[in-house]
């Protein structure tokens, strides 16, 4: 299966559209079903492609948190993963009031799950809990189900965040990572994630944003009653350091890369659409001479991404 080129300018253009207008309003009718449907394609893609236990988002570095992971799970990191993408995972449970210990026996669920590996992550943190994860993409959760499932402990289900195919008040806490800032309507989102969240049930949203997606956000949150927001942190900081670390010569991904038989120029190619992919704008990367030229003669897609501002996590608990 391939992205053609229709279905990138129907995502990349719907990508643009909800996140550099500062209205909330909602995109509706083909527009948004189009969006969904190429996202569901490039998703489904990703999934065919990727390998076991790979995550899709930048992720974030900071030491003090690699160390808790480390204390709760001996042994996690090198040679598998840096463990920068699973460190915004934990963040997104750690910092909740209830704190990991208070997740036991608790529905967790998360919208936006790719295949699976962030949440089969946080079920070895937080073992007693109840996992499910859904994804707009059927690839992703065939995948996920084929390999991840462990019964109650972890299921996964296709569906989409604007339509959340549970009963009301059934989820303790909803986690949303890297997913939201595709959503054609963010307010029907989040009057779904008021529906399922039971009272004093928590929301714990991560995502990147540009200005205008930001404040048309903020717009939208204030205007949903049972939802009360009591956090909103800046981790730019953190995430350009992940994206940065990645980036390095002799990484983790430097190294993954020289693993694959490429020759020099392709493998240059690859790393910079991955970069791209991975945040690369929004920690500082420039490509280099070569990259260069050859985006210049269209040999390499140029995509510049959307100027984002900010990387966030922001929690809400439900009234
Ligand atoms: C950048 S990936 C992040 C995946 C995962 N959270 C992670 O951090 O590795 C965004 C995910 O959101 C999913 N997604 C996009 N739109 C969705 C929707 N309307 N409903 C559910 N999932 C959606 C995509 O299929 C994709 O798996």
């Amino acid at each position: 299966m391939t992205a053609t080129p229709e279905i990138m300018t129907a995502f990349t253009s719907g990508l643009a559209d909800i996140n550099l207008d500062e209205s909330s309003t909602p995109r509706q009718g083909g527009k948004a079903a189009g969006m969904k449907k190429a996202s569901a394609t490039i998703y489904d893609m990703a999934a065919t492609l990727s390998g076991g236990g790979d995550l899709w988002n930048w992720g974030m570095y900071d030491a003090g948190i690699a160390e808790e992971i480390r204390a709760l799970l001996p042994g996690f990191g090198e040679p598998w993963t840096d463990g920068f993408s699973q460190q915004l995972y934990f963040l997104a449970l750690r910092d909740l009031p209830v704190g990991l210990d208070g997740l036991a026996g608790r529905d967790v669920l998360e919208v936006g799950c790719g295949i699976g590996g962030g949440l089969d992550f946080l079920s070895r943190i937080v073992p007693g809990a109840r996992m499910t994860g859904l994804d707009l993409s059927p690839v992703a959760i065939t995948r996920a189900n084929a390999t991840l499932a462990r019964g109650d402990s972890l299921r996964f289900v296709h569906g989409d965040a604007e339509e959340l195919p549970f009963e009301d008040a059934s989820v303790d806490v909803l986690v949303n990572i890297e997913s939201s800032h595709t959503y054609p309507d963010l307010g029907r989102f989040l009057r779904e994630v008021e529906r399922v969240l039971r009272p004093g049930g928590h929301l714990s949203h991560i995502d990147v944003f540009t200005r205008q997606r930001y404040a048309a956000m903020r717009k939208t949150a204030a205007e949903i009653d049972g939802l009360e927001w009591t956090t909103d942190h800046d981790i730019s900081a953190e995430v350009r350091a992940a994206v940065r670390r990645r980036m390095a010569p002799g990484s983790h991904f430097r190294k993954k890369l020289e693993r694959q038989r490429l020759n020099p120029l392709m493998r240059q190619i690859v790393a910079h659409s991955q970069i791209l992919m991975f945040g690369g704008m929004f920690a500082g990367y420039r490509p280099n001479s070569t990259i260069r030229a050859l985006s210049r003669i269209g040999v390499v897609p140029w995509m510049s991404g959307l100027p984002m501002e900010s990387y966030r996590h922001q929690i809400a608990v439900r009234r």
